[in-house]
């Protein structure tokens, strides 16, 4: 049996129940290092991520000039501001992170020197050309490798407002030229072909930055950002692997709280509740502009569907582990209209086809999607490619599997939620590193 570094064997259990602790959201984590490190002065943030995406945005910000100090899940970020930012000396490597390096290059855009911005063997291959398009309609120069990393950024102080299309319903292309907006002449306005999460959005207002928002974004720039602060609620996507595995496998229920209920990120509950599920949400609030609440969830059983395709944009990071569901569940699943899942940490439709192949699940695979026809998980070996989606994805199979699934390079679960092991292993899953 060939296994590589890294590797965890989740081994099926007959019950799990219990409490998950969600770690803060990566997505508001990485927009608050970049929002504090603009600001001049010291923003301070709680319920912080430190997740290993974070901390190479962190890296990053620190060749700039600007400081962090840690305690617990709160951060304080010390900065000069973006327009006395120093240049950089070297590379700056954003690891396994497309948002911080997308982040990064709206922010750079307006920033007076050059800096060039490189990551691990998967963000290489990610596109970045779309982000530089309007970025250099803006003003800024940026130059890419074929489209991809490593990427230049040559900023400009006299960068202008556009009026653009995105190709994409990205939340990573908006923001990137949001946070260029902010210090752009006049006015930009950016239309999405569909919904994404709204995530800059919400925390620019939350600190009294002008803007209209909704499936079109209507900003006047440049505005002054003043030091804040910014609160971070948990994470629904790491969420997600706990909610499935409770309709899985939970007779008295598993119970996940105070977990970011944002309508662009929860697409994943309706999916599984055309699918037969229900859930107790309770106990719903708001920290600065994004809503809360509790989610409690039991065993169900689950039925194949056809799943919409406008709710695909709204749960694209848990398609991974809805692929999951979908195998254990009766019948036949078909995803549509996902071609994006092909541009993440990994080709998350190809990583997943395989992967359900080798535990004996019959799927077939589509340029924009899946079919997966549901029943018994076997066991046997897959490869996360790297991917933390992945990985934590085929965590949660192991536990409905007729025996082990050992999982290979999954170092990686690390970039978004350092926890997950312990977590899983709390609520009654079997997973160990394998030696
Ligand atoms: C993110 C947006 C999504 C998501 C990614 C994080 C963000 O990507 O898949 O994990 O933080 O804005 P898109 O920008 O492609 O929507």
């Amino acid at each position: 049996m060939m296994l590589k570094k890294e590797s965890l064997i989740s081994s099926p259990v007959s019950d799990i129940s219990g409490t998950v602790d969600i770690p803060g959201d990566k997505s508001i984590s990485q927009r608050a290092l970049c929002l504090g490190a603009m600001a001049k002065g010291t923003t301070t943030v709680s319920g912080f991520l430190l997740g290993q995406d974070c901390i190479s945005t962190m890296e990053a910000l620190s060749s700039f000039g600007v400081k962090f100090e840690l305690e617990g899940t709160n951060l304080r970020i010390i900065s000069r501001g973006l327009k006395n930012f120093t240049a950089p000396k070297k590379d700056l490597d954003l690891g396994n992170s497309g948002t911080g390096m997308r982040l990064l290059m709206g922010l750079l855009s307006s920033s007076t020197f050059s800096t060039r911005l490189s990551g691990d063997n998967s963000l290489s291959r990610r596109p970045m050309e779309r982000v530089a398009e309007p970025l250099r309609l803006m003003g800024a120069r940026i130059k890419t490798s074929n489209g991809c990393a490593p990427v230049e950024i040559i900023g400009s102080s006299h960068l202008k407002g556009i009026d653009y299309d995105l190709p994409a319903a990205s939340a990573q292309l908006k923001s990137a030229i949001l946070l260029a907006s902010l210090n752009s002449e006049g006015r930009t306005v950016i239309r999405s072909p569909g919904p994404s999460r709204d995530h800059t959005e919400r925390m620019f207002k939350s600190i009294g930055i002008d803007l209209n928002y909704g499936i079109e974004v209507s900003i006047v720039g440049p505005q002054e950002l003043s030091p804040s602060h910014l609160s971070v609620p948990k994470d629904f996507s790491s969420a997600a692997f706990f909610i499935v595995a409770g309709l899985l496998n939970s007779k008295d229920g598993v119970l996940i709280p105070e977990v970011n209920m944002n309508y662009t990120r929860i697409g994943l509950l309706k999916i599984l509740e055309n699918m037969g599920a229900r859930f107790e949400i309770s106990n719903k609030r708001k920290i600065g502009e994004e809503s809360i609440a509790d989610i409690f969830v039991k065993k169900t059983d689950l039925k194949g569907l056809t799943v919409d395709p406008s709710l695909i944009s709204l749960s694209i990071d848990e398609l991974p582990i809805l692929f999951i569901a979908a195998a254990c569940a009766e019948g036949i699943t078909q995803i549509t209209g996902a071609k994006e899942l092909r541009f993440k940490e990994s080709d998350r439709i190809s990583a997943m086809s395989e992967g359900l192949k080798n535990l004996g699940v019959k799927t077939i695979e589509k340029d924009d999607g899946i079919v997966i026809f549901g029943g018994k998980i076997k066991e046997g070996i897959v490869d996360s490619l790297g991917d933390h989606r992945i990985a934590m994805s085929f965590v949660i199979a192991g536990m409905k599997s007729e025996g082990d699934i050992y999982i290979n390079n999954t170092k990686n679960i690390d970039t978004s939620f350092p926890d997950f092991v312990d977590n899983a292993n709390k609520l009654g899953l079997k997973v160990i590193k394998s030696k």
